[in-house]
């Protein structure tokens, strides 16, 4: 080759990265490892092979980890546990300030040894993983030394066990140990079976960082140890994978107590308007979807591009797609590496050659034989078609096309998933006028994969719960001091007070308490109802028997009314439950001698009932408009914007106990924060909820904010909880309601907010204001919004 045909094609010759250091590494362990359990490996068990899926040569053999040793390295967690915890914050911060400037120290070891076991490019592990792990250890040590002042009353949920995919493993690692380690928790930890062995380097170097023995657990081994680990006495269970493993986990979990976050799957849409910076785009969608070869949760996967400019667009991204480079890993100067396995490769083929609706188009790269598979573009597919909808999770870009704004946002949400988002335009009133409207808890403006320790990560719908990175994310790691976990005490149930001796089940439907849906008096569905007695023995009333017709009336209204309550504003908002507050307190004598005929409370304790909930509503509607988000100092020309979102459409299962103030007491942070519910009242003391619902009527709450439906709790419980269009469902109903909830929720990975039938704060004795932070942080979503700036 002469230097002239080198500066006509501009092509560079290969640049690898030396395997040795890692390779060394390998075999100063004698190439086999056991889990490393109690600050120490043990020996090797019945292994596996772990491969450089570039060469499928066997990189290493580890061990299969069994159910006994998944409770071996939990055992040492416990143990470690309370130690961990009372070093307090500051000294944690340094244990994991060492972590990261050790990470620092081998980050050439660490990179190559990533690219060797996953396959992917060298620049990519070298200049976006590590970094970003040795950041995540530095931002977390901050996080444990300021812990007190940050997160008062907040303790430690105890042993977290985190099981982590194969894609980003030493970053998915440091997304759950650092936050983890920074609230005081011990760790268990299964790496990925593709790619266990950044996680085991990671494990020698705990020791290098002098952190006290069981603080951090490895166990290796497949889906079965991940299984063990979910199945064993844990506190909290932190998932990153498949949206079907993250169900099954959902419903392992269920009724267990256990603290869960789950960041799944994703089909993310790139959207590009015609007035976008092309080539910026081009460029941007080469990091969206084959950044990693697409097998990244939050790719770009989806092109949604403005129909005017659709044809141009795609061609130059053919163009584009061409040049790629697709080879050695380890060669620096090579743009996507290899899939993580031959599995995994066949099954994105079988994914694209199973599509009949479009020509794929496959780059005109060379792509090496062997676990490679091409840079693909599938366009002209109709948003139903499998492909749009699937994760595909390898290096193809399904495309579409829209015409106008609201249209891209109606193809963009037009997904099961809802985890990152990216939006291409030069008008950037229009790119953050689309940005609130998409279903995402990540919105990159004219970017895309931007992360950083400082901001919240994470999804909504099928993608999953709860947000890694920020202050959102350390919390996932603290419960209140006063969580009901922390209460031995169980809420004894509180059962309906009997008809008296003698007298006839009556049941008259013309005195019954009617439902309060869509903003209306609703007669039950199945027109039954079942009286309600004081203690004294007098009929007060009745109460209507819903069912699962009642129950989707009523989401219906709520789903109707809640984009225009949200849209109302925190201001108005605030305005709205005032009113509420101040209409309830002009009825402050006739609530108290409710409750007292429903429960036989005294008249104190039901003035002091009545009370707390006005002095709540007040309360919540102070807060309304003071729940801000933040400006994240992200290490970009630009800003990331933590903006708290209403969740959306709720269930509400009240206590039984507290028939005024449970409801209240929940229903109040919801409806500040945006959000629209569906209230299941006590079950023993329902008519303080429909005497609420006139209250509310006439307190200017749009109709089908609130929704109340009385009937068997656990029945509805389970309709709600199973219902596709809510989208949280809390319950303080009892023990019997927990488990049914959290495992029904595993429909659509809804968000739940449990006691599991313990005593929820607001029932002791005095209670008046209770830690607004877990309310505020369970009625919003948080979403990260991304807006570089500069020319
Ligand atoms: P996976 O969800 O099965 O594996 C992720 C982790 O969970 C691994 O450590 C695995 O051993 C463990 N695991 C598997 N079954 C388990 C169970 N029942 N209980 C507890 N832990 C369990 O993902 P897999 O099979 O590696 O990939 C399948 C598909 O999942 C991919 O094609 C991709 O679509 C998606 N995926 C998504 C990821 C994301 O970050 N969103 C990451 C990895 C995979």
């Amino acid at each position: 080759m002469t230097v002239r045909d080198i500066f006509e094609s501009l092509d560079y010759g290969p640049a690898p990265e030396s395997p040795a250091p890692a390779l060394g590494w390998i075999a100063g362990h004698g190439g086999r490892f056991g889990h490393f359990i109690g600050g120490r490996f043990g020996a090797p068990g019945a292994t596996f092979a772990t491969r450089n899926p570039a060469t499928g040569a066997t990189l290493a053999e580890v061990t299969q980890g069994t159910p006994a040793d998944i409770d071996a390295a939990v055992a040492a967690a416990r143990r470690a546990a309370p130690g961990w915890a009372r070093l307090g914050g500051p000294a944690r911060a340094r244990h994991l300030y060492a972590l990261g400037r050790l990470v620092q120290k081998h980050a050439r070891t660490l990179a190559v040894l990533e690219s060797l076991d996953c396959g992917k490019p060298i620049r990519e592990s070298r200049d976006i993983d590590i970094p970003l792990v040795a950041r995540h250890f530095h931002y977390h040590a901050g996080l444990a030394q300021i812990l007190a002042t940050e997160a008062p009353g907040m303790v430690p949920w105890g042993v977290c066990g985190a099981v982590i995919p194969w894609n980003f493993p030493l970053l998915m690692l440091a997304w759950k140990v650092a936050p983890a380690l920074a609230a005081g928790n011990t760790v268990v930890l299964k790496p990925a079976e593709w790619t266990p062995l950044s996680a085991l380097f990671f494990a020698e170097m705990t020791r290098e960082a002098g952190l006290p023995r069981g603080v951090l657990n490895i166990v290796t081994g497949d889906g079965e140890t991940g299984a063990a680990l979910v199945a064993a006495p844990v506190d909290k269970v932190a998932f990153t994978g498949s949206t079907e493993v993250g169900r099954a986990i959902r419903r392992a979990t269920a009724g267990t107590g256990k603290a869960l976050t789950l960041e799944l799957g994703g089909k993310s849409p790139y959207i590009v308007f015609d007035d976008a910076d092309h080539d910026s785009a081009i460029e941007g969608l080469v990091d969206a979807i084959w950044f990693n070869g697409g097998q990244v949760c939050c790719a770009g996967s989806r092109l949604i591009v403005q129909e005017g400019v659709a044809e141009r667009f795609h061609t130059r991204l053919r163009a584009r797609m061409d040049r790629l480079r697709v080879g050695d890993p380890l060669d620096k100067a090579i743009d996507m590496g290899a899939i993580v396995d031959p599995v995994q490769r066949d099954r994105i083929a079988a994914m694209v050659d199973g599509c009949t609706a479009a020509a794929p188009y496959r780059a005109a790269c060379p792509i090496p034989a062997g676990s490679f598979y091409p840079p693909t573009l599938i366009a002209g597919l109709s948003p139903a078609d499998p492909l749009m909808q699937e994760e595909i999770f390898g290096p193809v870009l399904v495309s579409t096309t829209f015409r106008t704004p609201a249209e891209a946002v109606e193809i963009a949400n037009n997904t099961r998933y809802g985890l990152a988002a990216s939006v291409w335009s030069e008008n950037v009133n229009l790119a953050l006028d689309i940005a609130p409207r998409l279903r995402a808890g990540v919105v990159w403006i004219n970017a895309t994969n931007l992360f950083d320790a400082a901001a919240g990560f994470g999804g909504v719908r099928d993608s999953g719960f709860g947000r890694e990175g920020g202050r959102e994310g350390l919390m996932e790691y603290l419960r209140p001091a006063t969580h009901p976990a922390a209460r031995p005490r169980r809420a004894a149930p509180v059962a309906p007070v009997p008809a008296p001796a003698g007298t006839p089940e009556v049941s008259d439907i013309d005195r019954t308490a009617k439902f309060w849906i869509g903003g209306k008096q609703v007669r039950p569905d199945g027109g039954t109802s079942r009286a309600v007695w004081s203690r004294g023995g007098r009929l007060l009333g009745h109460a209507g028997i819903g069912n699962r017709k009642d129950i989707r009336n009523a989401v219906e209204a709520a789903r109707a009314a809640q984009p225009g309550w949200a849209r109302l504003g925190a201001a108005g908002r605030a305005q709205v439950i005032h009113f509420l507050a101040e209409n309830l307190s002009a009825r402050a004598a006739e609530f108290a001698g409710r409750i007292r005929d429903l429960t036989g409370a005294g008249a104190p304790e039901a003035a002091a009932e009545v009370t707390a909930a006005i002095d709540s509503l007040f309360t919540w509607a102070a807060w309304a408009d003071k729940h801000d988000g933040a400006a994240k100092p992200v290490p970009i020309r630009g800003i990331a914007l933590a903006v708290n979102e209403p969740v959306g459409v709720m269930g509400i299962l009240a206590p039984d106990a507290g028939p005024l103030l449970g409801l209240v007491a929940l229903v109040a942070p919801a409806i500040a924060m945006g959000n629209a519910c569906v209230i299941v009242p006590s079950r023993a003391y329902p008519l303080a909820a429909t005497d609420l619902g006139q209250v509310i009527d006439t307190s200017d709450v749009p109709a089908g904010v609130v929704n109340i439906v009385t009937g068997p709790a656990p029945d509805l419980a389970d309709t709600l909880a199973r219902h596709l269009d809510v989208d949280a469902v809390w319950s303080f109903a009892g023990a019997d309601v927990a488990a049914t909830v959290e495992r029904a929720a595993a429909g659509n990975l809804k968000r739940t907010w449990v006691c599991h039938g313990r005593e929820p704060e607001w029932h002791t004795p005095g209670w008046q204001n209770p830690d607004p932070r877990p309310f505020l942080r369970a009625a919003t979503e948080v979403k990260t919004i991304w807006i570089p700036w500069g020319e």
